[in-house]
């Protein structure tokens, strides 16, 4: 049987394939890759694109990392890159020397937990969480990757609510398994890979760059009454499962949440929110919904959690939710691993006792001043938009303007920043929350030299 290439539809045109990130098979970024990668690191990228399946975003790579520090990444040519992506795992930056000091410690006394045992670091984390967490939210399961805690929390909806249908936003990420996959609103992930999971129905997510409802610039709350009228038709929703911003970014009006919050209420649905990018600090707040005011019954968070070193996720739910005591909603391999809990802990203590939350606020104001500033001086920047240290700079006149973008993010890795691009033009800005002021000026000039040479030339 020939498995060469199945039929593909519309995901390999641009539009679906940009909207998580930039792609790793353009012709800009081959042309990068001759300009700057020598001969030692294209032989590893070359082994890694014999050895590893290829797929989009990933494999076949662009460069190859030697050493990682604070807010810097280091490639095989020993060049500092200053890292605004960081696949959002760098909360308290790169090898943070806490966190490697409660790693080898933990490694060195008990570096595994098989399943019918605890462990301190394990209960010591759930408690952290428990009391950091708002209101009742206060008990925890870990799993050890995002995507996996969110199925946990979908399957704890199941059971508490008697209900499998849930609502969750298009353009949303929650994952790459195939149940979030079917919550998530990407093509990339969802198309020609189906069937997904039943009764998985998506709504607009409220994002004003791109509502179906015309809000303009101000959210009109239009897509929240649209959530509630689904809710209402479908009549037997389980959850309603979303991010509380989203990486994009965009950044609901408190009223929206306000809105959902009550809507589910009326409807009996659970109200789920995925902070697993966001969540120990980014936005300025441990969790994001703090800014709204408002309680969900589960939040899952991860990427960071494990400090940058261990994959650790963990499902945060309402007292009243712990109704699964005869089933398995996580049994995972490394469910209670006491390294990647040491590390979490470590983690959360360096947040709280190097003030990441206030300087979060305090630099990211500044850094959006920066931005509306750099905005006026160079006009084919068409949106600024951000909260805490997630910050999206959006280029150009739509989808036309794909290859500027690509052009400023290659310019900019060139001169030593690094960044995603997310639905097409918009340049994400999620740096270590502990880069210094100093740091993120260089990385700004980096950034308008970029944009400012781009917009100058003729891009194909
Ligand atoms: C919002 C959101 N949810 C879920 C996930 C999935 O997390 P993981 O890659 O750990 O499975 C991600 C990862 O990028 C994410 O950004």
């Amino acid at each position: 049987m020939d498995f060469a290439q199945g039929e593909r539809t519309a995901v390999s045109s641009a539009d679906g394939m940009l909207t998580e990130g930039d792609l790793n098979v353009s012709r800009r970024r081959s042309r990068w890759m001759a300009e700057h990668i020598d001969g030692a690191t294209r032989t590893l990228i070359e082994q890694d694109a014999q050895f590893f399946l290829h797929q989009s975003l990933s494999t076949p790579c662009l460069n190859v990392l030697r050493a990682c520090e604070g807010a810097s990444i280091e490639d095989w040519e020993s060049r500092s890159i200053l890292d605004f992506h960081g696949n959002a795992v760098h909360q308290v930056g790169y090898r943070h020397p806490s966190v490697i000091k409660a790693v080898i410690q933990q490694l060195e006394t008990l570096p595994f937990c098989p399943r019918r045992y605890t462990n301190e670091p394990a209960i010591a984390l759930a408690g952290k969480l428990a009391e950091l967490a708002p209101g009742t939210l206060g008990k925890v399961l870990f799993a050890p990757g995002g995507a996996l805690a969110m199925g946990m929390a979908m399957k704890l909806a199941r059971l508490a609510t008697g209900r499998f249908k849930t609502i969750s936003m298009w353009d949303s990420f929650h994952g790459a398994s195939l149940d979030t996959i079917s919550i998530g609103g990407e093509a990339l992930f969802r198309q020609d890979i189906g069937p997904l999971l039943p009764g998985t129905h998506h709504v607009p997510p409220p994002n004003t760059a791109d509502c179906p409802f015309d809000c303009g610039d101000a959210c009109s709350l239009k897509c929240a009454d649209y959530l509630d009228y689904v809710l209402d038709k479908e009549g037997d929703i389980g959850a309603v499962i979303a991010e509380t911003v989203r990486s994009t970014p965009f950044f609901p009006p408190r009223e929206y949440w306000q809105k959902v919050r009550a809507a589910c209420d009326r409807h009996g649905a659970l109200l789920i929110l995925d902070e697993i990018p966001h969540a120990l600090g980014r936005t300025g707040r441990f969790f994001t919904c703090e800014h709204y005011d408002m309680e969900p019954d589960m939040i899952v968070i991860g990427k960071g959690l494990g400090g940058g070193i261990f994959p650790l996720a963990a499902l945060i739910a309402r007292e009243q939710l712990d109704i699964a005591g005869d089933r398995a909603l996580g049994h995972y391999t490394h469910e209670k691993s006491p390294v990647g809990c040491a590390a979490a802990l470590a983690t959360i203590s360096v947040i709280e006792e190097e003030g990441l939350l206030k300087h979060v606020r305090e630099l990211g104001d500044w850094t959006l001043g920066q931005l509306r500033a750099m905005q006026k001086r160079q006009p084919v920047i068409r949106r600024v938009e951000g909260m805490g240290l997630i910050i999206g700079v959006t280029i150009g006149d739509g989808r036309q303007s794909v290859a500027l973008a690509e052009d400023v993010m290659y310019r900019a890795l060139a001169s030593g920043l690094n960044f995603k691009l997310t639905m097409g033009t918009t340049i994400q800005l999620m740096p270590a929350l502990t880069i210094t002021q100093e740091q993120m000026q260089h990385a700004l000039d980096i950034l308008e030299m970029s944009i400012a040479a781009a917009a100058n030339q003729v891009v194909e």
